[in-house]
């Protein structure tokens, strides 16, 4: 009996607890660590030498979230961070190589008539595996110095039908299916380097909203946080600075595809239209900047029909705001567009001044098809966007991005899945410019 008293002292005296899952993650020029413990205490966080309990992240989880977040914002400069045994991994001023994935988890869409039913587990004779496991590992041995993940990461929406043993696991919005879709696959790559998660649709309010606000939405929670009305439709811009980059960070996970003419719409393109003007403001003279948000502004939807492919332009909503914004563009420090969303990988450089825009939508879910010549020429896809039919380039491949840092810019490089070169483009004076993929 005395050693389990003096055991329990011990424990609560060192603030142990059992940590599942440890990151990095930026916020408005911050720098937060979370961790998941399924303990009911948080542990302690160890920032150079300095040892202070971590907090949890609200007084009580979300209904079917049998774990606790714990977060601590790391004081600027700090070096070595650790949580028990686990290193933290923290930003330095000019990352030179960063990651980029998107539209990552495994989709279970059961409904009738419209079914996708991915292979999750990877089991005999269920289609191709779901490859995002492979590509966070493929990431992490890529070495990324900061990693960008452009939105949606929960897809188990509907139980996976009785018997399909390749998508038979958890489903719905609860803390097991997020850690199938996301943490578990990700394990080895969360804590290699620092994240920046922007929200994707996948998380809106009337989908995975619980996850992305307990478990990755950077900023605090309100009280009472997991009424539904609580849910932020549209979260505040924030912008993510070293010295050689910023990251300007928009939430497009609610946006409806066209403005519409009743007034909640209305409202919504003022909100968005707004978080263009501040996002511009945060735009830096001195540096790069990278504007994210889940929904591509320009962008094209591939998708089959009974009719066939069918092109959509995007984001019609997204571009109402921008013309209702200051100056109704992107500030001229604006040097690239980074999307996901559309689940391809897909490239634009316009010639009327826009920035360049690239989508990475192809890092694990289904992905969408692929978009043909003579779709993009029935749809005037192309025209509609202002883009020369040279300028545009889409791949339908599984894939991540590098982008690297070189003296004549950012070189970004799109890998495959096995992890050969498919593509590469340098990032330069408002263009993708190709280069060579050897
Ligand atoms: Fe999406």
């Amino acid at each position: 009996m005395m050693s389990v008293v003096f055991w329990l002292v011990l424990v609560a005296v060192e603030g142990t607890a059992t940590v599942d899952y440890a990151w990095t993650e930026m916020g408005h020029n911050q720098q937060i660590v979370r961790v998941i413990t399924r303990d009911k205490s948080c542990p302690d966080i160890n920032i150079d030498g300095l040892i202070q309990p971590m907090k949890p992240r609200s007084d009580s989880p979300p209904p079917n979230f049998d774990i606790q977040v714990c977060e601590c914002e790391l004081p600027a400069g700090a070096q070595k961070v650790s949580v028990g045994d686990k290193t933290l991994p923290v930003v330095g001023k000019k990352p030179k190589r960063i990651a980029i994935i998107g539209d990552t988890g495994c989709r279970i869409l059961n409904v009738p008539g419209y079914e996708i039913l991915q292979n999750c587990n990877g089991a005999a004779g269920y289609g191709t595996p779901w490859p995002f496991p492979a590509i966070a590992d493929a990431v992490a041995a890529g070495n990324p110095d900061l990693i960008i993940h452009l939105g949606d990461y929960h897809y188990r929406g509907f139980p996976c039908p009785q018997g399909n043993k390749g998508c038979a696991g958890p489903a719905g919005n609860n803390w097991p299916a997020w850690e199938a879709d996301f943490f578990a696959p990700a394990r080895n790559l969360l804590p290699k380097a620092p994240w920046v998660f922007v929200r994707g649709n996948h998380e809106s309010c009337q989908r995975a909203w619980l996850g992305w606000f307990y478990l990755l939405a950077p900023g605090p929670l309100s009280t009472d946080p997991w009424q539904p009305e609580q849910c932020q439709l549209v979260s505040e811009p924030y912008a993510v600075s070293f010295d050689n980059l910023k990251l300007l960070v928009q939430d497009s996970a609610n946006v409806p595809y066209e403005p519409g003419e009743n007034g909640k719409t209305a409202a919504l393109v003022a909100k968005y239209a707004e978080t263009y003007n501040q996002l511009n403001a945060m735009a830096s003279a001195d540096s790069d900047n990278w504007f994210l948000s889940h929904e591509p502004i320009w962008g094209i939807q591939s998708a089959t029909t009974a009719k066939g492919l069918l092109l959509l332009q995007l984001q019609l909503t997204l571009q109402a705001a921008l013309k209702k914004a200051q100056g109704g563009a992107f500030s001229p420090h604006i040097g690239l567009l980074l999307s996901g969303h559309a689940h391809l990988f897909e490239s634009f450089t316009f010639r009327d001044g826009r920035p360049p825009m690239m989508v990475v939508g192809n890092s694990g879910t289904k992905l969408s098809p692929a978009i043909t010549p003579q779709a993009l020429a029935q749809f005037k896809m192309l025209e509609a966007l202002g883009v020369a039919p040279d300028d545009f380039t889409s791949e339908d491949r599984f894939g991540y991005a590098f982008a690297d840092e070189t003296p004549a810019g950012r070189r970004i490089t799109l890998h495959h899945l096995d992890g050969t070169v498919s593509r590469r483009f340098l990032v330069t004076d408002k263009k993708l410019v190709p280069q060579p993929a050897k």
